[in-house]
């Protein structure tokens, strides 16, 4: 998970992926690295000089070292020596460097137009890319390998081959940058191939601005390879395939300008029309149809096997007049009113029944008002028709395409007092037998707000009212604004690297709750494609791609997010196979070196925390089970000897065993906070007040929270231990040992646990060579074992430390947490 408690880990961790975070830092993240590329002419590139193609400008950026074998005319699988073409790269390949750290293989387009149609060669061919991969695996042991497909060319051949590629790769486990479909290269296209090509008729060779279309998605390649992932390249639609369809608006433009084409069918899988399916822009005078601009987004969906969001049917703003005025601007009667509504509907609904998949049927209904007493907006269409006109409207709907899920769409709809209205009116309209399937959220946030457990209460009140919702407008805003009203101010704050920050942490939020109610999450719409489309204007830079469409950071903290998710943990059958471990403590063992991104990934799922905690953000819930991913303690808390005591449990230990931990440590506090006798005097007299908001957050009894968790544990698990680190704060009383033991024989006989089953493990603090503030305390603790006979010390010596020379660092907590499982290990019964 994220974490919540600094935006610059956020930034560290997405610095993987982020060119944004490594251009700053000013280094580049394949800086010495060397790359092979071998292939056709997509890699000699043709007539122009390499140094032009998206391959070696990727190579430049990140700083890679860059091998160009390119052959114009090259093929995989067959010799063409006598045509002037040169060796097939299945015997090339052995020429190239012996040490590379990444070879790139682009080839195939020669190949796809010497097969054609003939069975045979194609069997050829995947004979030789098998051998070909073979051999790359084998000349190259440590290094990645990887394929990129042709381009996906309407000529017998090339599906076979990309095809073909793709199944021998996966046999081998060579990742592939799937060309054909993910570069978004039109090849098709001759307006494309004019622009983008080393000539009209070319369907191979792309000019240097083709090759810049390509750059950011070869990098982004690169990158994922080099995190070691499987590589394959993915818009925002395929990082959340499992969980909802990712749409965007569009203008015109957006659907014209063939690189907005392209970042279109690259990223989203739903398109919403703008502005051109609205009451008024579709239907300007009564009977009179515009359908030139819907048509034409209709036909892109069309076109792309994209889905088509229907948007919107009934709305008070962007209506023509006619629809409520008579000819003399006198309001109609409500029949007039109900029927023309119908018509309306009829004939655009049916005209799009086969691509578009949803309707927002009404939109923006309910009054902002929050001390109205009518839920409904007193618009036109309701002065004349009451709620009838919703109800109308949604019947009309339902009749023109029973298929068809409709939904009732409105802004602010995270606020608490029009959260419940909205969610009245469609409660109570569906008890009456108006057909309404979902509710749309339009989502027009702000970096600041709504918070994640305002958007969360917002679903799940919807979600107890309807089974579809979508989110339907999607942007964040870097000012105070929200909501759909069409007044606001253009200019955003002005974006600081702060902004930045939180208009991520926004993002990463808002999707981590999106994707916890994936179920009844459909579809999530960004409002434009790019900040320069956006309707709040560029200076408010509210979407995932700048005014250039250049992905911004956000963009890639939304792609990762399904990542950082803590998947649901599975607890194991037997509760004996859950070796569970009680932990408490003051600041070290909650944890003052904040975690690196190593500490975040590879978190077994075997190692589990039984949250004692609430953590709104991380959808943790204080007495369940969930992943032990930093923070372990509290969301601002850091890293713990805890987390990598977890860690080498679970590496050594057998894989039907399960480690779960409980987690109570306060900053500070001294020993006397863990003994009931005199935690409300400890509460009322010592505590200082910046530990009494941390204690509050254990109810001022962080004894009693430590043993009802350790109950709950109890229920899926054995206690085989208790971890503690604290000493700090009652260095030099020489009644702490006597203490400690009061705290220890306290919690084994409220659990009914034997000291000889459950050792007390005890780490020291800070050394600092000697220098460590608190070292003092080592006396005690070292000594602590005359007073329990089942406690075990555990060396610090030689953990590192921090500046203050009382906490560790991260790799210091790393240490010390290996060494309390080495501690543990042997005492195992
Ligand atoms: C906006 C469009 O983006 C603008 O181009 C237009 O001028 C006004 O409408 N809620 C909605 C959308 O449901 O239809 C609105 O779209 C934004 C607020």
């Amino acid at each position: 998970m994220v974490k919540k408690s600094s935006l610059l880990l956020l930034l560290s961790f997405l610095s993987l992926f982020s060119s944004l975070a490594w251009a700053e830092a000013g280094e580049k993240p394949l800086q010495g690295k060397v790359i092979n590329v071998i292939g056709d002419s997509y890699v000699r590139n043709h007539r122009r000089p390499f140094t032009e193609a998206w391959h070696y400008k990727v190579a430049e950026r990140l700083g890679l070292t860059y091998n160009n074998y390119g052959r114009n005319g090259g093929c995989i699988a067959f010799d063409r020596s006598r045509e002037g073409f040169g060796k097939s790269i299945l015997q090339r390949f052995r020429e190239m460097t012996d040490t590379a750290d990444y070879v790139l293989v682009i080839a195939g387009h020669n190949d796809a137009d010497k097969i054609k149609g003939s069975a045979d060669s194609l069997a050829m061919f995947r004979d030789s890319l098998d051998a070909l991969c073979q051999g790359l695996l084998t000349k190259y042991p440590r290094a990645k390998v990887a394929f990129v497909t042709p381009w996906a060319v309407p000529r017998p051949g090339f599906a076979e081959v990309i095809q073909t590629i793709l199944e021998v790769c996966a046999a081998h486990g060579i990742p592939v940058l799937n060309a054909a479909a993910t570069s978004g290269i039109n090849v098709a296209d001759e307006g494309f191939r004019k622009r983008y090509f080393q000539a009209p008729h070319d369907t191979a060779h792309l000019n240097a601005a083709g090759h810049d279309l390509l750059v950011s998605w070869g990098e982004r390649f690169l990158l994922e390879l080099n995190a070691n992932s499987q590589g394959f390249i993915r818009g925002l639609k395929d990082a959340y395939q499992d969980y909802f369809l990712v749409g965007v608006a569009v203008n015109q433009r957006n659907i014209r300008v063939p690189e907005q084409q392209a970042l279109i069918c690259r990223e989203f899988n739903s398109i919403t029309a703008e502005n051109d399916m609205k009451p008024q822009p579709i239907e300007p005078e009564e009977g009179q149809f515009n359908w030139q601009n819907s048509d034409r987004i209709a036909d892109f969906c069309r076109a792309h096997g994209i889905r088509l969001r229907g948007h919107c049917l009934v709305w008070h703003n962007q209506i023509g007049k006619w629809m409520y005025l008579d000819k003399k601007g006198r309001p109609v009667s409500k029949k007039v009113l109900l029927r023309r509504i119908r018509r309306h509907i009829q004939a655009i609904v049916s005209r799009y029944k086969d691509v578009v998949y949803c309707w927002d049927v009404v939109n923006e209904a309910i009054t902002d008002d929050p001390r109205a007493e009518n839920p409904y907006r007193l618009s036109k269409l309701y002065e004349i028709a009451g709620d009838d006109f919703i109800r109308e409207a949604f019947r009309a709907a339902r009749k023109a395409d029973p298929k068809a899920l409709l939904f009732y769409n409105d802004y602010n709809e995270c606020d608490p007092v029009k959260s419940r209205r909205i969610a009245e009116v469609v409660r109570s309209m569906k008890a009456d037998g108006v057909p309404i399937d979902g509710i749309g959220m339009q989502g027009h946030y702000n970096i600041y707000g709504p918070k994640p457990e305002e958007v969360n209460a917002a679903l799940e009140l919807y979600r107890s009212v309807v089974s579809h919702i979508h989110v339907t407008e999607l942007d964040v805003r870097a000012n105070r604004e929200m909501g759909g009203q069409l007044q606001f101010s253009h200019s955003g704050e002005g974006m600081s690297p702060e902004l930045i920050a939180r208009q991520q942490q926004q993002y990463a939020n808002l999707f981590r709750v999106f994707r916890k109610h994936a179920d009844v999450i459909d579809c999530v719409t960004f409002w434009n494609l790019s900040d320069r489309d956006s309707w709040l204007g560029a200076d408010n830079y509210p979407l995932l791609f700048d005014k250039n469409y250049a992905p911004k950071a956000s963009y890639f903290t939304v792609l990762d997010g399904p990542k950082t998710d803590q998947t649901a943990v599975t607890l194991p059958a037997k509760r004996e196979n859950l070796h569970v471990y009680l932990c408490f403590g003051q600041s070290n063992m909650e944890g003052a070196a904040r975690p690196e991104p190593q500490d975040l990934e590879g978190v077994s799922n075997r190692f589990l925390l039984l949250s004692a905690v609430d953590d709104a953000e991380r959808g943790r819930v204080q007495g369940e089970w969930t992943r032990a991913v930093p923070p372990l303690c509290r969301p601002n808390t850091g890293l713990t000897p805890v987390d990598y005591f977890g860690r080498r449990l679970t590496e050594v230990l057998p894989d039907s065993i399960s480690v779960g931990v409980v987690h109570v440590a306060i900053g500070g506090i001294h020993i006397e906070g863990f003994m009931s006798d005199s935690i409300g005097n400890y509460v009322q007299h010592r505590a200082p007040d910046w530990m009494k908001n941390i204690l509050k957050a254990y109810d001022n009894n962080p004894y009693e929270r430590l043993l009802s968790m350790a109950r709950i544990a109890q229920q899926s698990g054995v206690i085989k231990g208790i971890l503690m680190h604290q000493g700090e704060s009652n260095t030099g009383d020489p009644t702490w040992a006597a203490k400690v033991k009061v705290v220890y024989e306290r919690l084994l006989s409220d659990l009914q646990l034997r000291a000889e089953d459950v050792p007390l493990l005890v780490g020291e603090v800070v050394q600092a060579d000697g220098q460590g503030v608190c070292i003092r305390a080592n006396k005690q603790i070292d000594a602590l074992p005359e007073t329990i006979p089942t406690a075990h010390v555990v060396s610090s010596e030689g953990c590192t430390n921090g500046p203050d020379r009382l906490h560790f660092d991260a790799a210091g907590y790393r240490e010390l947490g290996c060494r309390y499982a080495e501690t543990m290990l042997p005492l195992l019964r």
